[in-house]
């Protein structure tokens, strides 16, 4: 069966598709129906941190799949209590109010939500290049305009400014301000790290104007960048949390979670019907586990290193830039990065872009280092051609 034009018969069109037909996947390796074998360097889209099928994960799902596989927050459960106490136990600081929810965008509507209502302010602040979600608090949150424009109107009390940019925050901060809300390193829009002394700075203008500092760690959390959570890297600790992708190992899971200073929300005035289902609690106390026993935070930050040092030792006059931090890498092309993409594909290395000209780099925090050297070389002999 031709299950490419099958699918594409029906799809909505919102998301562009390439043409390979993916049936299966284990660890850092992904396999398509005619049984060519690829090397994932996208993490499935920067989900995939404990790797495809990981096998703890994998029984972790079936035991529970076997026993429960939803109930909401209408009434207690053993997979999500001990899911929280899991989750609190690793996240820093005081951040140890959970609100659980599906996916990463949810999870920033639900931080947006918080933010207002905990200072019954409207405004937020968000930045340039920064990439929240698709809903409509987190895509009006989003720079780019593609995704924004052809739904408007948009959500009001929204602004942007320039990322990394400090004075720009405080010209734009007040009184009215919710919360600002930021990636620590930009995703999507081209694998940026801002400063610490940036964020130190916003923690500092959020405490003057008694605003909440929110940071997006939908893409960054889970090991990705070197620590449990990018904010480790930093001096500073959010107010709020959101998290994402590789918090459910593969199940669609997200979560906002804030200080236990904020309190919690009015009972009635946020829930899901899946949030915190307990498949979803069982597969991601899994993933906690793995990260811990088999030190991915760690991992990351050791192959990010060696990672960054080959790509940066590349001769190729298409390279303008590597930058990023842990296994979050963007190579910044002097051209347009599709063409690479479509390339490394055919080659056996599936990436992802980060805006036009930025070929990415997320792979599973379990990829061997053979399997690094064949990306480099990969992306060498496509990039120097
Ligand atoms: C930083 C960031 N925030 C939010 C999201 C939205 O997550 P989801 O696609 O699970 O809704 C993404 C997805 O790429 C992201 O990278």
């Amino acid at each position: 069966m031709d299950f490419a034009t099958l699918e594409q018969q029906h799809a909505s069109g919102g998301v562009g598709r390439r043409p390979f037909v993916i049936v299966r996947a284990e660890g850092a390796r992904l396999w398509d129906e005619a049984g060519n074998e690829y090397i994932d360097c996208s993490a499935g889209h920067g989900w995939a941190n404990v790797g495809h099928s990981h096998p703890a994960v994998t029984k972790a799902i079936q035991d529970q799949a076997a026993r429960l596989v939803a109930w909401g927050e209408s009434a207690y459960n053993d997979q999500r209590a001990l899911w929280m106490r899991d989750l609190a136990a690793i996240t820093p600081g005081d951040l140890n109010i959970i609100h659980p929810c599906n996916s990463g965008t949810e999870a920033v509507e639900a931080a947006i939500k918080a933010a207002r209502f905990f200072t019954g302010r409207p405004n937020i602040i968000a930045t340039q290049r920064g990439f929240h979600g698709r809903t409509f608090g987190a895509m009006t949150a989003t720079w780019n305009k593609a995704y924004r424009e052809p739904f408007e109107p948009l959500v009001p009390g929204f602004c942007h400014v320039p990322y990394n940019n400090l004075e720009a925050m405080a010209e734009t901060i007040d009184d009215h301000t919710a919360a600002v809300l930021v990636e620590v390193v930009q995703g999507e829009g081209g694998v940026y790290a801002g400063d610490p002394a940036y964020f130190e700075g916003l923690r500092r203008l959020c405490d003057q104007q008694g605003a909440l500092l929110i940071f997006d760690e939908v893409q960054t959390g889970f090991g990705r960048t070197g620590k449990m959570f990018a904010a480790q890297h930093l001096s500073v600790l959010p107010d709020i949390m959101a998290l994402g992708k590789g918090l459910g190992g593969g199940l669609p899971m997200g979560a906002a979670i804030w200080s236990e200073k904020l309190g919690t929300l009015k009972s009635g005035s946020h829930g899901s019907t899946f949030g915190g289902n307990p498949l979803a609690c069982a597969a991601s106390r899994a993933v906690i586990q793995v990260m811990a026993e088999e030190d991915l935070p760690g991992r990351a930050a050791r192959l990010g290193e060696w990672l960054m040092r080959e790509l940066q030792a590349i001769d190729s006059a298409q390279i303008r830039e590597v930058r990023g931090l842990g296994l979050m890498i963007g190579v910044q092309l002097r051209s347009r990065v599709n063409p690479a993409l479509k390339t490394l594909s055919e080659e056996g290395i599936w990436a992802l872009p980060a805006g036009p000209t930025v070929l990415r780099l997320l792979p599973p925090l379990i990829i061997s280092e053979t399997d690094l050297q064949t990306v480099v070389s990969k992306i060498s002999g496509v990039l120097a051609a």
